[in-house]
C-alpha cells in the first residue's frame, strides 16, 4: 500500500465490491468520511474483474477531469454503451461535435429557450387539478421532455411520447443498477441487453427519427441542433453518419430530460420538507414576477429560489457518479494507475463531507448567500474541465423558472418523507413520487 491510496480489505473471493454494488451511496460517502482528507485515493480491487479507485481528494477531481486525454470517459449507461454522441464520443470525433454543438447553448439561444420553458410550464399548470394529486416525477419528466425537444429539435413532442420516453427510461434505469456481473465478469460474458430495454431503446430512437425526418422533409427547416448536425454533415472536414444523427438527438433526448426533471422533483421534496423555506420561495416568485410567468429577465431576481436548486443538486445530485478510464499507465497523486483503471468520482459523496461542509445532512439553501462557498472544489453536480455539461445552463434555468411559477400558483407537497433512492445512471427515486398540489386562493 503507498502512502497516497489506501485498500481497505473485504470479504474473500469478491473482495469490497460486493459491499460497493449493494449499496454504492453508503461505501462512497463512507469511504469520503472516513478517508477524506487523510488519502487522495482509495482502491476497491476486486480478485478478479475490474479495478475501481475511488478520489477522495477534489482537488484531484478537478485534475483528473481537465486532463481528457489521458483519462477517458467510458460508455456509461446502456445507451450510450450503443450511442455515438457527445455524451459517448472521445477524441478527435468528441471535439468535432463539441464545436459543432457549443453555439446552440450560448447567448440569445439561452434566452429563447427559457421563453419556452416558461410558456410549457403555463401549458402544465392548466392541465392541473384545483385540489389534487399527481405523479410529480412524471410529470416533470413531461415537461422537461417537451421543453428540450422545443429548444434543440424545434418539435413539441407532446404529452404521450413524452409519457413513452418516461417509461423507456425507467426501464433503462432498471437494467443499468450497478451488480456483481457487471464488475467481475469480463464483457464478454456479461448478459446482453433485455427484450424490455430493446423495446424502450426502439421508443427512443423511433422518438428522434421522426424529428430528423420532419427537418430533412422541410423545405426551410428552423435553425436549431439538428440543422447544426445536419449542416456539419455536409462539412467533407467531419465524419458524421446519419446513424450518429439520430444517435446524438437520442443522447441529447435522454441526457437532458431525465437530469432536469429529477432535480426539480428532488427540490419539491426538499421544500415538502421545509415548508417555511417553499413559504419563502413562493414569496419571492409572488415579489417578482407578480403574477406573470417568469421571463429571462426575472432570473437574476430569484435568489433564493436558485438557491434552492443549488442545494437541491448538493445533496441530491442527478449523477451522482463520475468515471473516468486510464488510457495508459499513469502516476496520480504519487500513485501508481494502470491502463484501463477506472477511476470514480461522485458529486453525492463530496457534497456530503463533513469536513467541507456544515451540516452535511441539512437542507440549508441559504448556506449559498456566501459568495465564498461557490467556488467550492467540492461541489460539481455538472462535472468541470473540458467535458463540463453542456446543458448546465439551461437546465439551472429551467429548474429556478419551474419552481417560483408552479410555487406562485399552487402549494405542492411531497406525500412521502423519505425518497428511496435508487443509483443507476442517474439517481432516480425507486417508485413514483406522488404530490399533493393545491391552487394558492
Ligand atoms: C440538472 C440537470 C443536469 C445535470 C445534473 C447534468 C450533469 C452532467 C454531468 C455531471 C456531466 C459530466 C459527466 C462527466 O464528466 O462524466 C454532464 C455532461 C453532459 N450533459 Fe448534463 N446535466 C444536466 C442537464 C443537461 C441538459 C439539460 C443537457 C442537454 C440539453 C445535458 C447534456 C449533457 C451532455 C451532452 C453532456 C456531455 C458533454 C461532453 O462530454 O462534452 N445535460 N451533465
Amino acid at each position: 500500500m503507498s502512502d497516497t491510496v489506501h485498500e481497505p480489505a473485504g470479504p474473500p473471493v469478491i473482495g469490497n465490491m460486493s459491499r460497493f454494488t449493494d449499496d454504492p451511496l453508503r461505501v462512497l460517502t463512507g469511504l469520503q468520511e472516513a478517508y477524506g482528507g487523510q488519502y487522495p485515493l482509495v482502491r476497491l480491487d476486486p480478485p478478479v474483474g475490474q479495478r475501481f479507485t475511488v478520489v477522495l481528494d477534489p482537488e484531484l477531481v478537478h485534475e483528473i477531469l481537465a486532463q481528457r486525454e489521458q483519462f477517458r470517459r467510458p460508455a456509461v449507461g446502456p445507451e450510450a454503451q450503443q450511442r455515438q454522441g457527445l455524451v459517448s464520443s472521445d477524441g478527435m470525433l468528441w471535439e468535432q461535435q463539441r464545436s459543432v454543438l457549443q453555439p446552440e447553448f450560448v447567448g440569445g439561444n439561452l434566452s429563447t429557450y427559457a421563453d419556452i420553458a416558461s410558456e410549457t410550464v403555463t401549458e402544465m399548470l392548466a392541465d392541473w387539478p384545483e385540489d389534487g394529486t399527481l405523479d410529480l416525477h412524471e410529470e416533470l419528466s413531461v415537461l422537461t421532455m417537451r421543453v428540450i425537444t422545443q429548444s434543440l429539435f424545434s418539435r413539441d413532442t407532446g404529452r404521450e411520447q413524452a409519457t413513452a420516453v418516461h417509461n423507456a427510461l425507467a426501464t433503462f434505469s432498471e437494467e443499468f443498477e450497478p451488480s456483481l456481473t457487471d464488475v467481475v465478469l469480463p464483457e464478454r460474458l456479461q448478459p446482453g441487453p433485455s427484450e424490455e430495454f430493446e423495446a424502450a431503446d426502439e421508443v427512443l430512437e423511433g422518438v428522434a427519427e421522426e424529428f430528423v425526418d420532419w427537418h430533412r422533409d422541410h423545405p426551410d427547416p428552423p435553425t436549431d441542433m439538428i440543422t447544426a448536425l445536419m449542416d456539419a454533415q455536409a462539412d467533407p472536414e467531419i465524419e458524421l453518419s446519419e446513424n450518429e444523427l439520430i444517435d446524438e438527438a437520442v443522447l441529447f433526448m435522454t441526457g437532458g430530460q431525465e437530469t432536469t426533471a429529477l432535480t426539480i422533483t428532488y427540490a419539491f421534496y426538499w421544500l415538502s420538507q421545509h415548508p417555511n423555506i417553499r413559504e419563502r420561495v413562493a414569496e419571492e416568485a409572488q415579489t417578482v414576477l407578480g403574477g406573470d410567468p417568469p421571463t429571462w429577465g426575472d432570473l437574476s431576481e430569484l435568489t433564493l429560489t436558485e438557491r434552492v436548486v443549488r442545494e437541491t443538486l448538493r445533496l441530491t445530485p442527478a449523477v451522482w457518479n463520475l468515471s473516468r478510464e486510464a488510457r495508459t499507465d499513469t502516476e496520480l497523486a504519487g500513485a501508481s494507475i494502470d491502463a484501463g483503471e477506472f477511476l470514480l468520482m461522485s458529486p453525492y459523496a463530496h457534497h456530503r463531507d463533513s469536513r467541507v461542509w456544515s451540516d452535511p445532512l441539512q437542507f440549508r439553501p441559504d448556506r449559498w448567500a456566501g459568495e465564498a462557498s461557490r467556488s467550492n472544489d467540492s461541489y460539481f453536480p455538472f462535472g468541470s474541465g473540458p467535458r463540463v455539461c453542456i446543458g448546465k445552463q439551461i437546465a439551472l434555468t429551467e429548474a429556478q423558472f419551474t419552481l417560483a411559477h408552479v410555487l406562485q400558483e399552487f402549494d405542492v407537497s411531497v406525500d412521502r418523507k423519505q425518497l428511496d433512492l435508487q443509483p443507476s445512471v442517474t439517481l432516480r427515486p425507486s417508485r413514483p413520487v406522488e404530490a399533493t398540489v393545491r391552487t394558492r386562493g
